[in-house]
């Protein structure tokens, strides 16, 4: 759309009253998207053993590598979904162990797809600013500015059986600023809204944002992190590609003091993010 304040005005409300949106006409190439999710899908599709050599290694603290979940039981609910964890910038942080190296186009790929991705980031970050009343450049700031570190993660969830006794992944708001994620074609995630479970539609080279737990805190709760969930298909295999816009570890995220005055008191407590992840984590109080 050509009236960046109409971008703005449309982004800022979808944040406050929903905390997902979706973005047509990003910039990003659909033939990059399309290759992106075949580079993944020529992964998982690999037998058990090459995958294991990505396998997270046990006891690391770190996220990144290949991890499954199929079994496993959440709330009574058998958890249905493998994935791969990567962080793809910025690139100090990334360590190539955990990136396939079959297909042997994946690194190409996905360090393509980082580039593109950053420069949509950018703009959403401007835009969520300027839809607080602020100076573009303070919410990006806010979360880590230029270091803030991008994690791929791919969900690969296969058909089910019995969807009724699964979850693709149970119900949660990120941790991270904001999710930048590319589905698949077969529909699973769902958001909750005004006490439904609402599908959010397939629309083919869209991105999905979803607004995280740490731009809540940084707009003292005037952008609201998404709670969602995904559920699994009986007869075919869903995948999806997020990218959680993460602070470093080190790095504390507290309202934006812009924000705040006596009237309008923070309700977050500011706090190093990996403290934030370790009481989310462990259900400690934050
Ligand atoms: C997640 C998630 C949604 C999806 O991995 O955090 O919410 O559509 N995935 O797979
Ligand atoms: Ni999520």
């Amino acid at each position: 759309h050509p009236d960046q304040d109409h971008i703005i005005r449309l982004i800022a409300n979808a944040s406050r009253d929903w905390g997902i949106f979706q973005v047509v006409n990003h910039g990003i190439p659909f033939d990059l998207i399309q290759k992106l999710q075949q580079v993944g899908k020529e992964f998982f599709d690999l037998p058990q053993e090459e995958k294991e050599v990505y396998a997270k290694p046990p006891g690391a603290l770190a996220i990144e590598g290949y991890g499954s979940k199929i079994g496993n039981d959440v709330n009574g609910k058998k958890n249905w979904a493998d994935h791969l964890f990567h962080k793809i910038w910025p690139a100090s942080c990334i360590n190539h162990q955990f990136w396939p190296k079959n297909p042997p186009s994946y690194r190409a790929v996905n360090e393509e797809y980082a580039q593109e991705v950053r420069k949509v980031v950018d703009k959403l970050f401007k835009w969520l600013s300027m839809g607080l009343g602020l100076e573009a450049d303070v919410l990006k700031q806010g979360a880590g500015g230029e270091e803030i570190e991008y994690l791929m993660k791919i969900n690969y969830y296969p058909p089910c059986p019995r969807p009724d006794l699964t979850l693709g992944v149970a119900s949660h708001t990120d941790l991270s600023t904001m999710t930048v994620l590319v589905p698949n074609e077969v529909p699973g995630l769902q958001v909750f809204k005004d006490g439904h479970w609402i599908d959010a539609k397939y629309i083919p080279g869209a991105l999905i944002i979803h607004i995280g737990d740490q731009i809540e805190i940084l707009s003292n709760g005037k952008y609201k992190a998404v709670l969602h969930r995904t559920t699994v298909d009986k007869e075919k295999t869903r995948m999806s590609w997020p990218v959680f816009l993460e602070p470093p570890g080190e790095f504390v995220v507290g309202p934006l003091p812009q924000l705040l005055d006596p009237q309008i008191p923070p309700k977050y407590k500011p706090k190093k993010f990996k403290d934030y992840c370790y009481c989310k984590f462990h259900k400690l109080p934050q």
